[in-house]
């Protein structure tokens, strides 16, 4: 890792927001000046990939998506939520109580059911300094990653992630005048050296007082699907605390995933090793492994962001939905989570087992693809030799929705600085489609990359 530094200096490293020619950047200045918009709102502008892929999916409704992150359609737990709001409404001063107001910090019944399911995952190392009095509801874990970038960032601010991430929130990140720096990843996940490098690159520069923390999702990740190995996640955790000079550098474990392990492995978590518990902020989602429309996500928080985080939410929206949370708490104490979880996990496993026998048999054939096999979540990343380019403005972007079909250009995934973006890389997801549209889907993928040849025009 000797010369990553090096390499994030050159080339492809420079931030791609620096790149922008200054002639457009004056002009989208004068624009946003004239429109009376405020500089956050300039920071957040663009369309998000989402709105690109979707204006796509709209404008040809045959199309199959192998990019939204949506989790099955048919699957998804109707007849538990059906139980869990009649259960619910057996008593009516519960049934009263879902439909008012709640806190902004959450439902107890919700926080202590998360709390004991954290104990239990997390019982081989334990959790300390912890207790459902740390634990925040939000709509969605989304929400909560914008809350802890709000309670950190300050313009010119840096998170370091992981090279790829999740691009939602690299673009939450520029949404504050922030930026977001990239650390480089093996099949392992992050590496705890290239971050060690990466910090001492920005100390040189002067730099390390703007770092305010490590953004690592550390099971089957987005957009990889790869977790992080059993190390390196105390070696994660060593690093921040040793590199916490003038003030905290937080890690902000995403963990939507975790739920989502299909050949019965589990790891520790990072906040399980943060003895102290100041240094992780760990999150968590009911999207993936029960319902996305409920929206109910979690976040276990060091002390010291409890209450900026607790009176920034107040501002948005003093709590998220009551009636979801009693739902989602009444789902979690009667153990339904869990028998819908294995259910999820045996049809899950078969997609993404198809999915893999899709790129052996159909795009092997033509390309030259390099891919690790995941081994839970919703994605898999694949890599195609170099010289190819995936984005959407590219040869193949263009053919696949010809050939009916669109994922996600690896670019997008990348931080704007440090790592160079790989542009030969796409993420695929297999959750979405039915069995049918899935093979369709890799089939039309495979005749796009035969269509623009080995050739690779970029
Ligand atoms: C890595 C990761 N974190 C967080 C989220 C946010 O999910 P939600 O807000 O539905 O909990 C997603 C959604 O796709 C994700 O992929």
């Amino acid at each position: 890792m000797g010369n990553m530094g090096e390499r994030a200096l050159t080339g492809n490293g420079e931030s791609r927001r620096e790149m922008m020619p200054s002639w457009q950047k004056e002009q989208a200045e004068v624009e946003r000046v004239l429109s009376g918009l405020s500089r956050r709102a300039a920071w957040s502008g663009g369309p998000p990939i989402a709105n690109v892929l979707m204006a796509r999916v709209l404008a040809q409704p045959d199309l199959i998506s192998l990019a939204a992150g949506f989790v099955e359609h048919l699957s998804l737990p109707v007849e538990l939520v059906e139980r869990a709001i009649e259960k619910l409404f057996s008593s009516r001063t519960v049934a009263l109580e879902s439909l008012q107001y709640g806190t902004t910090l959450g439902h107890p019944r919700l926080r202590r059911a998360i709390w004991e399911r954290l104990c239990q995952e997390d019982a081989a190392v334990g959790l300390r300094h912890a207790g459902p009095e740390q634990i925040v509801i939000t709509a969605g874990s989304n929400q909560l990653l914008y809350l802890v970038a709000e309670a950190l960032l300050d313009p010119g601010d840096i998170i370091l992630c992981a090279a790829p991430s999740y691009f939602v929130f690299l673009g939450m990140i520029k949404s504050f005048g922030a930026r977001s720096v990239g650390v480089a990843c093996d099949h392992h996940g992050m590496i705890p050296d290239a971050l060690e490098d990466r910090l001492a690159w920005l100390e040189r520069r002067g730099e390390l007082d703007r770092v305010k923390a490590i953004y690592v999702a550390s099971y089957f990740d987005n957009p990889t699907g790869l977790s992080l190995a059993s190390e390196r996640r105390p070696a994660l955790v060593e690093v921040a605390q040793r590199w916490s000079r003038k003030h905290r550098l937080y890690i902000i474990e995403d963990c939507a995933y975790r739920d989502l392990s299909y050949y019965e492995e589990e790891w520790s978590s990072l906040r399980s090793y943060d003895a102290t518990g100041q240094y992780v902020v760990m999150l968590g989602s009911f999207s993936k492994s029960f319902s996305p429309g409920l929206r109910v996500g979690w976040g276990l928080l060091p002390p010291a962001l409890l209450d900026p985080v607790l009176s920034l939410k107040g501002h948005h929206d003093f709590g998220s939905p009551n009636f979801n949370q009693m739902v989602m708490a009444t789902i979690l104490e009667e153990g339904w989570l869990e028998e819908h979880v294995a259910r999820l996990r045996s049809i899950y496993r078969r997609k993404l087992e198809a999915t893999l026998k899709a790129v052996e048999g159909m795009l092997r054939p033509v390309v030259a693809v390099d891919y690790v096999p995941p081994r839970g979540g919703l994605y898999v990343w694949l890599q195609l030799p170099e010289e190819w380019d995936t984005g959407v403005e590219g040869p193949l972007f263009q053919s696949a929705v010809e050939e009916g079909v669109v994922y996600v250009p690896g670019e997008y995934c990348f931080p704007e600085e440090g790592e160079p973006p790989r542009r030969c890389c796409l993420r695929v997801s297999f959750a979405m489609p039915d069995d049918v549209s899935l093979e369709k889907g890799m089939a039309r993928l495979a005749r796009a990359i035969a269509r623009c040849g080995s050739a690779a025009p970029r």
